[in-house]
């Protein structure tokens, strides 16, 4: 390169550790490596690699799976944690159990026999670009128990300080992730932050919302389709496996993809590769993916709208986000951080007086950090200069439901499901603020999509 940005200037020569214990192998990895200007060091054992371990931290660790005094695997006890350095498996077989395990386990990648250059080249070139993300997480993860936040998520709470833990480890693997928490408690944010941590950051973040989508659109937005493959198809359409390359995908409420399609989605899981619809040529997938829900995935699973194997590919990684009412000490830090946000875009500064954030603390937040953004929000809109209780929407400062929303009791006795019980409330509340659905959700604490989708599967039973 002729001219050098500074940041290039100042980035040392990456290192890879290459460990196989076949010396054919062994010489062809470290020549391909070195071509891509990386220095190399190479181990024929465990052993060996630990004394190279010693000499020089590396950037990557190619490792071989199996090796004559041991299982590859047990390196990753060897390996800085400070420095983190991805490492890529080498395996004979492509048993999916135990790269998956691997994943777990901190693996960032793994690489079948015979091997795929193409895809190790791809795996360098992330590697060599995202020496500043290791450095970067690094310190981030050292001063993970003073951070108020932690990518876009705020929140000091320990659960919240647990959940920036989990994302500083799992961002840089390419593992899958299933993020699952009720409505409002912060999945977008999540998956977002996960994608700004990976190694895939300068890539795209493409969401697909599984429930938003007409079922019969759906399957062309995630394959694509190619021209005249059906009436009205008169160009060829990128779906989101292909707009999401180099980067991630976040399938949004996967729950609600038709089950069929889910099918269709293991498959490309599995063999990381699709179809456009009307095509005949097999296409590489390059994507990350993440997946949300806000149902309990194993009681998604029973029902029957979750199928499980894909449910089990799909939670490599499972990061749960915690309610609201279970981390109370976040609402006040959330409640400043809106304020400061609203406040810059409005002009004006306005504080919560002790009694307001007193009021704030003891109400449930049963639509968690999403009601807790509306209501400080329509807070500062009533009050002047302060934001007393008085501000507060009616169900915060009562600590429970306003008095008119009582007069419209539901019935709900011993024996009845969830959903039922849900299904009732969600039809007693629309039904009392005139079917105005924008008012059901915000009162109910749940996204307008949530209810749409709610009112729609209603709609399918009936
Ligand atoms: N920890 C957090 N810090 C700052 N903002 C947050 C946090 N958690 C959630 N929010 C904000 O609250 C709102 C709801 O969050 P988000 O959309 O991520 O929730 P969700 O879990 O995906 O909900 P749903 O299941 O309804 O899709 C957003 O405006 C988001 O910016
Ligand atoms: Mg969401």
């Amino acid at each position: 390169m002729s001219s050098a940005s500074p940041s290039s200037e100042e980035r040392p020569t990456p290192h890879a550790l290459i460990v196989d214990d076949h010396s054919g192998t062994l010489s062809s990895l470290a020549e391909l490596v070195e071509r891509h200007g990386f220095s190399t060091s190479r181990a024929g054992s465990l052993a060996d690699a630990r004394v190279q371990l010693k000499e020089r931290s590396p950037d990557v660790v190619l490792l071989d799976l199996h090796l004559p005094d041991g299982e590859g695997m047990n390196l990753l006890d060897d390996l800085d944690p400070a420095s983190s350095p991805a490492v890529v498996l080498i395996t004979g077989q492509a048993s999916l159990d135990s790269a998956v395990d691997a994943l777990r386990r901190g693996v960032s990648d793994y690489l079948t026999k015979p091997l795929d250059f193409d895809r190790l080249r791809v795996i360098l070139g992330e590697v060599s670009q995202n020496q500043g993300l290791k450095k970067e997480i690094g310190d981030l993860r050292s001063a993970l128990s003073e951070r108020r936040a932690f990518g876009e998520l705020v929140g000091i709470d320990a659960r919240m300080r647990e959940v920036y833990d989990h994302i500083s480890r799992v961002s840089p693997t390419n593992a899958t992730v299933l993020i699952t928490g009720e409505s409002g408690t912060g999945k977008d944010v999540a998956a977002r932050t996960i994608h700004a941590y990976s190694r895939r950051r300068r890539g795209p973040f493409v969401a697909l919302n599984c429930g938003a989508i007409s079922p019969t659109l759906i399957e062309t937005e995630i394959f694509g389709h190619e021209r005249g493959s059906f009436t009205g198809a008169d160009r060829r359409h990128r779906g989101v496996f292909e707009r999401a390359t180099r980067g991630t995908l976040f399938l949004d409420e996967v729950t609600e993809m038709p089950l069929d399609l889910q099918v269709k989605l293991l498959r490309v899981l599995e063999t990381g590769s699709f179809t456009r619809i009307g095509g005949e040529e097999s296409i590489s997938i390059d994507v990350r993916f993440l997946a949300s829900t806000n149902r309990k995935p194993e009681d998604a699973v029973r029902d029957g709208r979750l199928r499980e194997d894909l449910y089990y590919r799909l939670k490599v990684f499972q990061l749960a986000m915690p309610p609201l009412r279970e981390r109370k000490g976040d609402i006040g830090v959330l409640a400043e951080h809106f304020l400061e946000q609203i406040a810059s875009s409005e002009g004006t500064v306005k504080r919560l007086t002790p009694e307001a954030l007193d009021a704030l603390s003891m109400y449930s937040w049963p639509g968690n950090v999403r009601e807790l953004k509306n209501s400080v929000y329509s807070a500062y809109i009533l009050a002047g200069d302060e934001i007393t209780p008085e501000a507060l929407p009616a169900e915060v400062k009562g600590g429970g439901a306003p008095d008119s929303v009582v007069e419209h009791a539901i019935r709900v006795n011993v024996g009845m499901t969830m959903a039922e019980v849900e299904r009732r409330l969600i039809v007693a509340t629309l039904s009392h603020f005139d079917g105005s659905k924008a008012k059901t959700a915000s009162m109910l604490g749940i996204s307008l999509k949530t209810l749409y989708n709610r009112l729609q599967q209603y709609r399918q039973q009936a």
